[in-house]
C-alpha cells in the first residue's frame, strides 16, 4: 500500500519557554541543525517522498521558508495548519485530503532516531493494520506505554500512566493503513481535550490489527522535550558526528544517498550554500558519490 508521511510540528512549546518565544521548538538547534531535520531525515530514509508538515499558523511561514516545497531535496512537502494543539491524532483529520486513499506514517517533529532503520522500512511495507514501536526507557510515565503478554503480544496501551505496566515507551513514529482517517473521525477528545494517539492505537489493538515492534537497545531514540534532554540530544549528535566525521540528518546528503537527487543537483545546492563547514561537508559527499558510505551498509 502506498504511504505518505505526516510530520507534526505544532504545539505550544511551553516546556521550552523562553526559547520557544522566538522560534518554534522544531526549529531550535540540535547541535548543528534545526530539530526538524532529524524526523524529516527519518521519513526520507524510510523512502517516503510525500510529506505534509503540520504546525501552528504562527510557525508555518518560518518552516516553509526553511524547507520550501521540498523539490531541491527531490521530495514534495505540503503544509497545513493546526490552529490549536488538539491532539496528535488530529493530524490525520487535518491531513485527510493530503492522504487521499494512501496509508500514512506519522512522526513527531521533536523525535530523534539514530541507528539502523530497518524496523521502520519493514513497518512501511505492511499492507494492513498499524505498526507502533516500543523502546525501553528509565521514565516510562512520561510517554505512551505498551505492556506485553507472555507471548510477546501487546496487551495494553496507556498514555502517561502514573503506574506504568512496563518500561517500554511508545516513540513518536507510527505507521497506519488507509483506514486511519476513518478511525480518527470516531475518536472523542480525552479528559485533557485532545484526540489522543494512544486512543487511535487502541482502536487498532482492539481489532487485532496492531503490530508492536521492539526497538533494540542499540538504537537511539532521543527526547527533546525539556531543556536538559534537548542539550543531551545535541551532545549525543555532536559526539557521533565528531567521532565519525559524518553528519546525522544532513537532508541534502540523505536526498543524494537515497537517489532522490543526482550529483549535478547536489552540486548546484553546494554552490548556493554559504562558505563554511556545512558546505565543505557536502562538497566531500558529492566528490565521494552516493554509495561511498551508504547510510546503512547492506547486510
Ligand atoms: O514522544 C513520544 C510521545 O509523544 C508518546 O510516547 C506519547 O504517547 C504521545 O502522546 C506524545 O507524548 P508527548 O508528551 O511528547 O506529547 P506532546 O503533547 O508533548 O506532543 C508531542 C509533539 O507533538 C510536540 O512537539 C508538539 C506536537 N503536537 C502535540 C499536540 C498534542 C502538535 O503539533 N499538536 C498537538 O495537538
Amino acid at each position: 500500500m502506498n504511504k505518505k508521511a505526516i510530520l507534526l510540528a505544532g504545539g505550544a512549546g511551553t516546556r521550552l519557554y523562553p526559547l520557544t518565544k522566538i522560534v518554534c521548538k522544531q526549529l531550535l538547534p540540535v547541535y548543528d541543525k534545526p530539530m526538524i531535520c532529524y524526523p524529516l531525515a527519518t521519513l526520507m530514509l524510510g523512502g517516503l517522498r510525500e510529506v505534509l508538515i503540520i504546525s501552528t499558523p504562527k510557525d508555518l511561514p518560518m518552516l516553509q521558508d526553511y524547507l520550501g516545497d521540498g523539490s531541491r531535496l527531490g521530495i514534495r512537502i505540503d503544509y497545513a495548519a493546526q490552529p490549536k494543539p488538539e491532539g496528535i491524532a488530529q493530524a490525520f483529520l487535518i491531513g485527510a485530503k493530503f492522504l487521499g486513499d494512501s496509508g500514512a506514517s506519522l512522526i513527531l517533529g521533536d523525535n530523534i532516531f539514530y541507528g539502523k532503520l530497518d524496523f521502520f522500512r519493514e513497518a512501511l511495507a505492511l499492507e494492513r493494520g498499524a505498526c507502533i514501536f516500543g523502546y525501553q526507557v528509565r521514565d516510562p510515565e512520561r510517554y505512551g506505554v505498551v505492556e506485553f503478554g507472555p507471548d510477546g503480544r501487546a496487551l495494553s496501551l496507556e498514555e502517561k500512566p502514573k503506574h506504568p505496566k512496563s518500561h517500554f515507551a511508545i516513540p513518536g513514529l507510527y505507521v497506519y493503513d488507509n483506514r486511519v482517517v476513518e478511525f480518527c473521525r470516531d475518536l472523542r477528545p480525552s479528559a485533557r481535550g485532545e484526540l489522543e494517539i494512544t486512543d487511535l492505537n487502541l482502536v487498532y489493538l482492539k481489532q487485532k490489527g496492531l503490530h508492536v515492534k521492539l526497538l533494540g537497545r542499540g538504537m537511539a531514540w532521543l527526547d527533546t522535550g525539556t531543556q536538559t534532554s534537548l542539550l543531551e540530544a545535541g551532545n549525543y549528535i555532536a559526539t557521533i558526528e565528531h567521532r565519525q566525521g559524518l553528519k546525522i540528518a544532513c537532508l541534502e546528503e540523505v536526498a543524494f544517498r537515497m537517489g532522490f537527487i543526482n550529483e549535478s543537483e547536489l552540486e548546484r545546492i553546494v554552490d548556493g550554500l554559504p562558505k563554511g563547514e556545512y558546505q565543505e561537508y557536502l562538497q566531500l559527499v558529492c566528490a565521494e558519490g552516493p554509495t561511498a558510505y551508504p547510510p546503512e551498509p547492506a547486510a
